[in-house]
């Protein structure tokens, strides 16, 4: 079965549905998701979005703040412009109904950016996290999803997995290379349904599922970065992986973030024996940059053997608490811990991929037809290490700039090629459950164990051989047997953690996120990593 539309966009979260929404006034838009519509890292969303609109800040303290956390591998025209752009793009999410904690109070709330509610977290010298409450992706994702759902030229296929590109030269229809649309498996009915289309979006989000122990949600599995270096497109960065300092360690949760607007709040992280350790390692302590705080719980977990360390706010009222945070406050009160009266126990988890789809401040990829935004993309906004915040911002101002630029491109758009439809192997493998679980469960120990906080040249070695055997198994299993949507993760989770594996043996210093032992400081001159397959 074929379908043709004018847009083609793979995500559901704040990327993807921003896109939806630009490139209806174009024409028809087709929003691929693989599970339920709002389930995205969008939705678990907490601490806000970072923008200036409090005459005590600036863009340029706002661009500062992001260079440093970045360790030098910023594009600052790119931060600049990005920064400069935000209000904007607030504005917007005010006009579709975002309700930022704050503007209820104004009269005007509809169109303006100030007087909202500012959070603060680690790394930004001003409060300036716009949120709602510790649910802001919630709500972005809520406003969004309804302000798509009415819109006549978008449909949402849900539970519809992207297998890979089209490109014309995988199909061999000559002449520039450029992408033409995408299979996508039902995963309803498991049949697989060939979307052509002018111009293809990956909104596919992070990667953190690459690891045993991450704040993303499932979804989380690398499929973009995959699909796109399958199109012969290149990645870049990818070794900087953002490690959060601070998700909940509790035998009955999983994957549950504390947000870092705790610290902005006052929050202090304590050992076993309830002493302040952050500020041995940096003088800004539990409010340090991610990369610092995060490499600060490791090494004091490792001194002292705990399992985990702890996050106080005690020294805040319980009203506050309840009223501020109140998702975070309800988790950790449904499994025993009240945080107005004991620590919370947290643990440094995989957070969010800096690197990404290599492509220009507007989306486009080196690919005719192709862009990605949100975090699947790189643009050297963040270099190597994210700003707190910086990611929904990120997704906002680049969805509206590849509209844009999409806009201008459609209109010397070349003629349709005839795509031809998926050929489907017809054998099933009793075994195939086994083998998937075995194999993801294998790659995200090897990934948490050897490419870590903490990296070596011995263990980053260790860990690209043990995933090239693994990758061959998973190929060879890909094309003997049926496409699931669990192997099909497995075969893009695998690919992305290779990448991952190889950008960092590339990169021979320590730079924001990357810490190896071999190499303890930074190069004179920062680099990117770039892989390419046309390269070889
Ligand atoms: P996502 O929101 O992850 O959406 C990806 C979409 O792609 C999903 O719909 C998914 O189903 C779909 N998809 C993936 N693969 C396929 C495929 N093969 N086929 C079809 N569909 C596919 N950033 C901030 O700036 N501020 C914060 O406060 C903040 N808090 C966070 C808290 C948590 C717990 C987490 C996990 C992240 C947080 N981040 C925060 C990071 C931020 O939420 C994400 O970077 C951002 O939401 C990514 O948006 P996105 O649209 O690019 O991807
Ligand atoms: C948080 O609330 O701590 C997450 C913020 C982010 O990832 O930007």
């Amino acid at each position: 079965m074929s379908k043709q539309y004018d847009s083609l966009v793979l995500g559901s979260g704040v990327a993807g549905l921003t896109s939806a929404l630009k490139l209806a006034r174009l024409g028809s838009v087709a929003v691929i998701t693989k599970k339920s519509r709002a389930e995205s890292s969008t939705n678990y969303a907490q601490g806000g979005i970072a923008c200036v609109t409090s005459a005590e800040d600036s863009f340029e303290l706002h661009v500062q703040d992001t260079l440093t956390a970045g360790a030098g591998l910023c594009k600052e025209e790119v931060v600049r412009s990005y920064v400069a752009e935000a209000p904007a793009r607030i504005r917007e999410l005010i006009e579709i109904g975002v309700r930022f904690s704050g503007s209820q109070h104004r009269a005007d709330g509809a169109t303006t950016v100030s007087g909202l509610d500012l959070g603060r977290e680690g790394g930004h010298s001003k409060r300036r996290i716009l949120h709602a409450k510790d649910m802001t992706g919630r709500e972005v994702e809520r406003a969004l999803l309804a302000t798509v759902e009415r819109h006549p030229n978008i449909t949402i296929f849900e539970n519809a997995t992207a297998i890979d590109l089209i490109t014309a030269t995988k199909i061999g229809a000559g002449g520039t290379d450029r992408c033409l649309g995408a299979y996508v498996l039902d995963n309803a009915t498991n049949s697989v349904v060939t979307f052509t289309a002018k111009v293809t979006v990956l909104a596919t989000g992070g990667c953190g599922k690459c690891y045993l122990y991450t704040t993303n949600p499932d979804i989380a599995t690398g499929d973009g970065v995959a699909l796109a270096f399958r199109a012969g497109v290149g990645v870049a960065n990818m070794e900087f992986i953002q490690f959060h300092p601070t998700c909940l360690y509790h035998p009955l949760t999983k994957s549950f973030l504390i947000s870092e607007a705790l610290r902005g709040e006052g929050a202090v992280l304590v050992n076993g024996n309830g002493a302040e350790f952050a500020s041995k390692y940096d003088p800004r302590a539990s409010l340090a940059p991610r990369d610092i705080v995060a490499r600060a719980i490791d090494a004091e977990m490792k001194r002292t053997g705990a399992a985990c360390v702890f996050l106080d706010i005690t020294r805040k009222r319980e009203d506050f608490l309840r009223e501020r945070f109140p998702n975070i406050f309800a988790h950790c009160e449904s499994l025993g811990i009240n945080i107005a009266r004991q620590p919370i126990p947290v643990v440094p988890a995989a957070h969010y991929q800096c690197g990404g789809v290599l492509v220009n401040p507007d989306g486009a990829t080196a690919l005719a037809g192709l862009y990605a935004v949100g975090e699947v993309a790189c643009t050297g906004l963040h270099g190597a290490n994210r700003l707190a915040s910086n990611s929904l911002l990120e997704a906002l101002v680049l969805a509206q700039r590849s509209a844009a630029r999409i806009e201008r491109a459609l209109a010397v758009t070349p003629a349709d090629v005839a795509v031809p439809e998926w050929e489907e192997g017809s054998a099933s493998d009793p075994d195939e459950l086994v083998i998937v679980t075995h194999n993801w469960r294998e790659i995200r120990q090897i990934m948490w164990d050897y490419v870590g906080i903490v990296r070596t040249d011995k263990r980053l070695a260790r860990a690209a051989r043990r995933l090239e055997i693994l990758l061959k198994e998973i190929h060879e299993y890909y094309w003997n047997f049926k496409v699931t949507g669990d192997l099909l993760e497995l075969r893009n989770l695998a690919l992305t953690s290779w990448l991952i594996v190889q950008s960092a043996m590339q990169r021979k210093e320590s730079r924001g996120l990357h810490y190896t032992l071999n190499y303890p400081a930074p190069l004179p001159v920062a680099r990117d990593t770039v892989i390419d397959r046309r390269d070889g």
